[in-house]
């Protein structure tokens, strides 16, 4: 990584910053305004939030994860990795491993059984991420994509 880079849970202040990272391409999952608004709400599941800020007092963002902690599956609950993007001028340094792994050690520690996440079979660079993450494929889901109709890749990190 070319700078030193913080990963840190967020809060509603780091929405601004996060929209503009996943405006800055095409290939990032978009959310409508309602959405944003409803991954801080307190009456919504419990997220895991994270955003890869420099370490410098400046507070740019330059990505971030934002997973859902579904109900527990027997003793143990799942996690769902809802959105990940790193800003295109950030890219290939390592921030997508950080936030995975960051992800990985969270889901662990509350002892968590899995986490799952759709991709476009399509997007290569995540895809390759999530397998160098030991994400594996676990089936796919046709159609699920809409703007353009594409299938979803199911993968699944078994902890
Ligand atoms: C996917 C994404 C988050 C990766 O972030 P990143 O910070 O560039 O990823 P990293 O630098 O940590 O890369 C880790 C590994 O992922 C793989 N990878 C990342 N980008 C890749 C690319 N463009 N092509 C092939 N492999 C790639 C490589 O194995 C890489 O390891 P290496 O650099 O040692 O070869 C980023 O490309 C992005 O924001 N894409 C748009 C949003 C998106 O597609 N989100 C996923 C929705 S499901």
């Amino acid at each position: 990584m070319n700078i030193p880079i913080i990963l840190r849970p967020a809060a509603e202040e780091a929405v601004a910053q996060m929209i503009a990272i996943s405006l800055a391409d095409g290939s990032t999952t978009r959310w409508t305004a309602q959405q944003w608004v409803d991954i801080f709400d307190p009456q919504s599941p419990p997220r895991l939030v994270l955003v890869a800020q420099e370490a410098a007092l400046s507070p740019t963002v330059h990505g971030f994860l934002v997973a859902l902690c579904g109900p527990a599956r027997g003793e143990a609950a799942d996690f769902e990795l809802e959105n990940i993007a790193v800003h295109p001028s950030m890219r290939r340094q390592g921030i997508g491993r950080s936030l995975i792994s960051a992800l990985l050690d969270h889901a662990r520690l509350v002892r968590a059984g899995r986490i799952l996440l759709e991709v476009r079979e399509s997007n290569v660079a995540a895809i390759r991420l999530y397998q160098s993450c030991g994400f594996t494929v676990l089936g796919n889901r046709r159609e699920y994509y809409s703007n353009p109709i594409e299938n979803a890749l199911v993968m699944v990190h078994v902890l």
